[in-house]
């Protein structure tokens, strides 16, 4: 079996935890991580969905990941998320065993559906680190309702986490978006996951994608309320990791000062948000964008342009790292307009904090 990379850094074992660049609170400067989405492919078609051009069916090969992984002296940690990379089940492997090898890191970002025990066993034997695995229900009927899917797929995506648990070289994530859908049913997906086994769950913040504007968007008391019943019913086992909470508050509003003690909590971890500092997208058509989700702007492509050069001279991504620091913007969803829609010219100039409508993410 490779090993998986092995870092001094903040962890038992010295082995790479979930995280821990985020933890770090890397700067820009160092490319240490890169999300690669293999393939826009997707078995399943998330009302939520926010991956780059789902349309997209070029994949990109071993050689041209290899390629760019090779200019890249500084790199950690690649993460695979497409679309659902395990369509491409061999790739992935492979680029796991390769960057095992190379002592990088890597995690696998699944809706869990595809995943059978001999697949287990080639990610183990391969050096994976992470499996990261979406849970947003409890039940295979709310499970099959809200993505109108069989009702077979949801114990397929539970037999799956509780594989992943009991691997032990394979470090399992389970990851719950926060938005309408799951607003009052977190601290059931929390239960129903540590009682799996789990014992790292991510609370993602749902980012509104040009394709479903803020429809499923809460808004920032909504968060607060819900976080709060949440970190109060924290199975004493597990560790709660939040993202994203910084695209939803002001860090000098009311709610995100009530945040605070909750997030003080010695089982909760709000880490920083490394994109386009220390993380950059790449995606399967060699698009290169500054976050996926939150920033999808593309600053380049490697087919032109070495990854490298782009993150040392892209002036977009200068512009966009400068004002991550600036206060009273509201930093990630400046590619759609007031109303949620895709703006005519997504700039990464700063917008000022947007005068929603609807359901808007509010201060306060
Ligand atoms: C794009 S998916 C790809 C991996 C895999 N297909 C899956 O669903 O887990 C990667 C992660 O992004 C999350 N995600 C997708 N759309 C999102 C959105 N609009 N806001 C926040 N998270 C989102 C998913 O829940 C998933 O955990
Ligand atoms: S969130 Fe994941 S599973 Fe859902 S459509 Fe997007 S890529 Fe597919």
């Amino acid at each position: 079996m490779i090993q998986a990379f092995r870092l001094s850094d903040d962890h038992a074992g010295g082995i790479m935890s979930f995280k821990s660049i985020e933890k770090s609170k890397a700067g820009f400067g160092t490319l240490r991580s890169i999300e690669i989405g293999v393939t826009s492919r997707c078995n399943f078609r998330c009302s939520y969905c926010g991956a780059y051009d789902l349309q997209e069916r070029r994949i990109l090969s071993l050689d041209e990941v290899k390629q760019t992984v090779e200019t890249l002296p500084d790199l950690e940690r690649v993460k695979l998320s497409g679309g659902e990379v395990l369509l491409e089940f061999d790739l992935c492997e492979s680029i796991v065993a390769y960057c095992s090898e190379k002592g990088i890191h890597t995690q696998i970002n699944s809706n869990g559906t595809l995943l059978t025990d001999e697949k287990f066993d080639r990610l183990e034997a391969a050096g994976l680190g992470v499996l990261h695995f979406s849970l947003n229900h409890t039940d295979a009927e709310s499970h099959s309702a809200f993505y109108k899917v069989t009702e077979k797929m949801f114990p397929k995506i539970v037999k799956a986490i509780a594989r992943s648990v009991a691997s032990s070289s394979i470090d399992t994530v389970v990851e719950t978006i926060l938005f309408d859908e799951t607003r009052d049913r977190m601290t059931d997906v929390h239960r129903f996951a540590a009682d799996l086994g789990v014992r790292k769950h991510e609370i993602q913040m749902e980012i509104p994608g040009v394709h479903q504007g803020y429809e499923n968007t809460l808004s920032s008391g909504a968060i607060c309320d819900a976080i709060t019943r949440l970190v109060t019913a924290r199975d004493p086992r597990t560790t709660i990791f939040f993202s994203c909470l910084s695209a939803y508050f002001r860090p000098d509003s009311e709610s995100w000062k009530r945040l605070q003690p909750l997030l003080r909590d010695p089982g909760v971890i709000y880490a920083s948000c490394i994109e386009g500092k220390a993380q950059l997208h790449l995606h399967s058509n060699g698009d290169v964008l500054i976050c996926e989700l939150g920033a999808p702007e593309v600053i380049g492509n490697i087919f032109d342009t070495p990854l490298l050069r782009i993150y040392e001279e892209s002036e977009k991504l200068q512009e966009f790292v400068r004002s991550k620091h600036e206060e009273a913007t509201f930093s990630c969803f400046r590619h759609l307009d007031v109303q949620g829609k895709k703006a005519d010219k997504p700039s990464v100039t700063l917008l000022p904090m947007p005068q929603l409508i609807s359901r808007p993410p509010q201060d306060g």
